[in-house]
């Protein structure tokens, strides 16, 4: 039998000089993905992950133009293609007004990351019903108007994926988030039911729970109480929002094929 050489580490080895944002054989080459949600935060970084594995990226947001637009800038400077839509999803005529611009601008998707997210928190006690039906409009009506307007595109592809992130906090509960908790824990639900409905379909569907992630979000929390979070964490930090991107980038691969209604943890160990 032939006998290969063996590489030492003396030998120089020599490599193409690749650009630092592409990856020779993108795992998401070919496909078009939309994040909601993806101006700032967890949502970009998913947004530019997807685009450096090769997709093609829908960014939705609601109010921070600039903010999508130095997304949308970013992701053209990996040579891919990209659309900015502001739209409030927790509104179905504005998800349907949005699927009908992207259908002539991007084209039907197979990805959709239902990344969108608020909070309102205040204990229960003083827990209006404003506060409990914004965070519910957003976070779980917002799931079910985007998955419903766009399952069409997601059943025809050959690559259908559904990934929504829900959060630990949907998992075990949190002090002054009652409101947040039931729109997390409800997506998880959902997450379960739809992966049985779609598996036949061919549409896999599975949700991201991250712990306590270094963002806009993470930054509205007092000091006190950051630290306080941190003693729970085993591995003695926060999460960035890189690591959930990843994650999902991962779901969205052909490598997640036989994976569905799966809830993949994100939280340095906090819930287990
Ligand atoms: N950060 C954490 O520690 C953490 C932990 C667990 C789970 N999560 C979840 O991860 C997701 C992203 O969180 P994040 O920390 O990245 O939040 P973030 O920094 O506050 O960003 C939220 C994004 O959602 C958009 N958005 C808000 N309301 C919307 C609506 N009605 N329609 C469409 N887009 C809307 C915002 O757009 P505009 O800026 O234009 O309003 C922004 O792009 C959320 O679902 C959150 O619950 C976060």
């Amino acid at each position: 039998m032939e006998q290969l050489p063996l590489i030492s580490p003396e030998m120089e080895i020599s490599r193409p000089a690749l650009p630092v944002h592409r990856r020779p054989h993108g795992k998401l080459e070919g496909l078009k993905a939309l994040v909601t949600g993806a101006s700032r935060g967890i949502g970009r970084e998913i947004a530019i992950e997807m685009a450096a594995e090769g997709a093609d990226i829908a960014i939705n947001y609601t109010r921070a133009d600039d903010e999508a637009d130095l997304v949308g800038i970013a992701i053209e400077g990996m040579g891919k293609n990209t659309w900015t839509y502001p739209a409030d999803i927790s509104d179905y005529s504005q998800v349907q007004a949005m699927k009908a611009s992207l259908d002539k601008y991007l084209g039907p998707i197979d990805i959709l990351v239902n990344n969108a997210g608020i909070n309102l928190d205040r204990v229960f006690m003083k827990m209006q019903p404003e506060d409990w039906n914004r965070v519910l409009s957003v976070n779980l009506i917002g799931v079910f108007n985007c998955t419903k307007v766009f399952l069409d595109d997601l059943v025809k592809s050959r690559q259908g994926r559904i990934i929504n992130i829900t959060s630990i906090v949907g998992q075990m509960g949190n002090i002054g988030q009652v409101n947040y908790a039931t729109s997390k824990a409800g997506i998880i639900g959902m997450t379960k039911a739809l992966a049985k409905e779609l598996a036949s379909k061919r549409v896999t569907v599975n949700a991201v729970a991250p712990g306590f992630i270094e963002t806009s979000m993470l930054a509205g929390v007092p000091e006190n109480i950051r630290a306080r979070i941190l003693e729970q964490i085993p591995m003695k930090r926060f999460g960035n929002p890189e690591e959930v991107a990843k994650a999902v980038s991962f779901l969205a691969s052909e490598d997640a094929s036989y994976i569905t209604g799966h809830v993949l943890n994100v939280n340095g160990g906090q819930y287990l």
